[in-house]
């Protein structure tokens, strides 16, 4: 680093960046499946509460968030002092690390799992434990518990795990919280939360009630379709939340966000409708997969995961010469958003034509 610029803390070396997924006009592709967003247009009622709102946009928005905490404190019946907010999931996800831990301080994830989670650990200038997945590519919770040491401040257990849409159970993700010592605290990050169909996946909100240690994330951005206003919650025991609370970016969530979670609670029914449709097309793409001759782990997400390896990039090309833009990890595997019905079929047709060869 020369002389002349500014210091800047070591930790941010080498950190690696936040890739997004390509967006579908790239190399002229027409469908974007690169970023597990929902390919549902805006309701019409969150289309007016975000228009309405748009007209206040010189004031700041509440801070606090005041009328959606309520409206999610209702919802889950938890108390509002347990609802905090963010932009995003991940800017929660952020605040939790900032809030736990630092320099000598661990935190534990699975590997691969939500590629956030590094980075924002070396943004906080704690150090990474990555606890590889299982060979069915999901969380090896025993493994994760045998890790934790005096230094570890935090665990992340993403269910279902992006990107390979594996699930944990109730059995086991309840032994691994019984092992883990209460003042460590586990992030149960739901994101794809409403998309779960297996009875066996427990809700974080119920395993959080009696446990002061475990934190759940959801968000707004995926099964809510809100992914472009930025909006996200922690469900969590009062110290918890009060730390989120502090580490907020004053005014982060705008009013636009806040009045456009608050419709989408209201249109529940609808977008659960829209997410059981896309369910639909989920078992649609894994069925018409796996008689393909794909491998395809059971996801209980809004995406499936294909471990490629070295085939990833080449793989990723030919869907992007068909018409759509999928996620590569180089070297490991491609994750596939459901999305439009004519969107999975350009994919199936691609994915059938790359493994005859053709
Ligand atoms: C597992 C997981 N957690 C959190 C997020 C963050 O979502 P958002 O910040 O849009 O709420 C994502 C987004 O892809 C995700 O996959």
């Amino acid at each position: 680093m020369s002389e002349t610029s500014p210091r800047l803390r070591a930790e941010l070396e080498g950190i690696p960046t936040y890739k997004p997924g390509k967006p579908a006009t790239a190399d002229g592709a027409a469908y974007k499946l690169s970023s597990n967003e929902n390919p549902y247009p805006p309701l019409p009622g969150v289309m007016e509460s975000v228009t309405a709102a748009a007209c206040s946009f010189n004031r700041y928005p509440d801070l606090g968030c005041s009328a959606l905490v309520e409206e999610l404190a209702e919802r889950f019946g938890v108390p509002p002092s347990h609802v905090a907010t963010g932009t995003g999931s991940v800017g929660v996800a952020q605040q939790l690390v900032q809030a736990t831990a630092g320099a000598g301080d661990e935190v534990i994830y699975a590997w691969r799992s939500f590629e956030a989670y590094p980075i924002i650990t070396q943004i906080g200038g704690a150090t990474s434990v990555r606890v590889p997945l299982t060979t069915g590519d999901v969380h090896d919770l025993e493994a994760m518990a045998n890790v934790v040491t005096d230094r570890t401040q935090l665990i992340f257990v993403c269910n279902p795990n992006n990107p390979t849409g594996t699930v944990v159970r109730r059995a086991e993700l309840e032994r691994f919280l019984d092992r883990v010592p209460r003042n460590v605290l586990v992030v149960l990050d739901e994101a794809y939360r409403e998309f779960i169909r297996d009875p066996e996946v427990p809700d974080g909100v119920e395993l959080y009630r009696d446990r002061p240690n475990v934190c759940v994330l959801r968000t707004f951005s995926k099964a809510y379709g809100l992914a472009g206003l930025r909006v996200g919650f922690a469900i969590a025991h009062e110290p918890v939340a009060a730390a989120l609370r502090k580490t907020a970016v004053p005014f982060g969530v705008s009013h636009l966000a806040q009045e456009a979670a608050i419709a989408s609670l209201r249109a529940e029914d609808e977008l659960l409708g829209r997410v059981g449709s896309l369910v639909c097309e989920r078992k649609r793409v894994v069925d018409a997969l796996r008689a393909q001759g794909w491998t395809v782990p059971e996801t209980q997400a809004n995406f499936v995961w294909l471990r490629l390896g070295e085939r990833t990039a080449a793989f990723a090309d030919a869907c992007e010469q068909a018409g759509v833009v999928i996620r590569p990890f180089p070297g490991e595997g491609v994750r596939v958003t459901v999305g439009e019905t004519e969107a999975n079929d350009i994919f199936l047709k691609a994915a059938e034509a790359f493994r005859r060869g053709i």
